[in-house]
């Protein structure tokens, strides 16, 4: 069943993660609560590790989509990469065990502060977006003393179909160095003091569910590439970026990770370039649910509503993109099915998690689970209305431990002063 991944099971009638219960969590720590698999994570970076093969490479997961410590730390334990975009990501990484040496900084505004951090900490790559940015690391590198490893991310102007506030491929975004401009930047950056100029990069957008895309920009860049190498450009990396689609719904059939690889292993063999990936939806999407305990049922206007403990503030995919998450009881116990919208209690309309939508026949008490939230749910959280956040809990085998403790009410007011 998909979004189940083959971790999330019934047996029984009763929705576990791995060998646990989901209704044991739940009654544990509470709701809403992020539940991951740890397995499933693991095993998900190593299909990105195996389908590069022993072509050189290095898997950088992509902090972004969920940067708790515990799933940086089990990752950094295999020997992951990391792609961050903030100084922030850079501690993180750094407070789980990573290590700087596998980390690349991509990002379209890195500030001096974060630069100098990142230059301290002897990060492995910068992906850098534009002259001025480059100019600034330049500069910064050079006030310590040291080189910046620098890799130029092109626009490939490649479309790919997702939704349009995650394309980031075309001309009109503002991702990236025009493929027209980045040949003549790449030979003056050269010759600038505090960098060192090592390859390019692109990431043409996320939830991408055709591999041909992904081969157009590569092999764009391979051509570019080539092109500087004849100029004495001495690049050594091409950095793809991340993207790969992942299933929310039933019919969905997204390429493999084995496909992908090859995909790309097709387009930069012979090249002589070292691969990086940045991956982070399709490594930890399937890996986790949110569980949620329904509050009340309530009909108005002839229409059915479920309202839950968790909210927009919780998980905001749905309000922000309209994405579909599958969403299924912790406990089947109820046959029936019935039609409404699935909603949390903050005070906005678009605060809902499915709309007309056939549902489990829930009643006030019962526990829900939406699927597919392992990236972009918690890291998306807010204390909108001021909810505490969620927790988030590590499943590993029939272990499961708090990565995360639930939000106090104290917590809501850290950092805050009355005159
Ligand atoms: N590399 C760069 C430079 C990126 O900007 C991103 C994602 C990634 C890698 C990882 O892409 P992935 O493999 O996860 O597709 N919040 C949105 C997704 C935003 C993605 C932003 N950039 C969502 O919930 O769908």
């Amino acid at each position: 069943m998909t979004g189940m991944a083959g971790v999330f099971t019934y047996r029984n009638n009763e929705l576990y993660c791995d060998q646990v219960p989901a209704r044991r969590i739940a009654e544990a720590v509470g709701t809403p609560a992020y539940v991951y698999s740890g397995r499933r994570i693991a095993a998900r970076y190593l299909d990105f590790d195996r389908a590069l093969g022993n072509y050189p490479h290095l898997v950088c997961y992509s902090v972004k989509a969920n940067s708790n410590l515990s799933v940086l730390r089990l990752l950094a334990r295999r020997k992951a990469g990391f792609d961050i975009v903030s100084g922030g990501e850079l501690f993180r990484v750094l407070e789980a065990g990573g290590k700087a040496s596998r980390v690349v900084f991509s990002g379209v505004g890195k500030t001096s502060e974060e630069m100098d951090y990142a230059l301290r900490s002897r990060i492995f790559l910068f992906n850098c977006e534009s002259e001025s940015e480059l100019r600034l690391l330049s500069e910064r590198a050079v006030r310590l003393k040291v080189r910046a490893r620098v890799a130029l991310r092109v626009n490939p102007r490649v479309g790919a179909k997702t939704h349009p506030y995650i394309a980031t491929g075309r001309e009109e975004h503002k991702f990236g160095v025009d493929m027209a401009a980045a040949e003549d930047l790449c030979l003056r950056a050269q010759q600038w003091p505090g960098i060192r100029l090592a390859g390019l990069s692109c990431h043409i957008g996320s939830q991408i569910a055709a591999l041909a895309p992904f081969a157009e920009a590569v092999g764009k860049l391979v051509s570019l590439a080539r092109r500087l190498q004849r100029k004495k450009v001495p690049l050594e990396y091409l950095d793809a970026g991340g993207g790969l689609a992942v299933a929310y719904r039933g019919e969905d059939r997204p390429p493999s990770i084995h496909d992908y690889g090859k995909k790309l292993l097709q387009c930069v063999r012979g090249s002589g370039l070292k691969l990086l990936v940045e991956p982070g939806r399709s490594i930890v999407a399937d890996a986790g649910i949110l569980l949620t305990r329904v509050l009340h049922i309530k009909t108005t206007g002839g229409k059915k509503f479920i309202v839950v403990d968790a909210a927009m503030n919780d998980l905001l995919r749905p309000s922000l993109y309209g994405a579909y998450h599958e969403i299924r009881p912790v406990l089947r116990n109820r046959r029936r099915e019935v039609v409404a919208d699935l909603v949390g209690p903050v005070c906005e309309t678009g605060d809902f998690f499915a709309q007309n939508r056939k549902l489990p026949a829930a009643e006030a008490g019962d526990l829900l689970a939406t699927f597919t939230v392992g990236a972009y749910g918690s890291v998306l959280s807010s204390n909108y209305n001021s909810r505490p956040r969620p927790a988030e809990v590590l499943v590993e085998g029939r272990r499961w431990r708090i990565a995360r403790r639930r939000e106090t009410l104290r917590d809501l007011i850290r950092g805050e002063s009355l005159p």
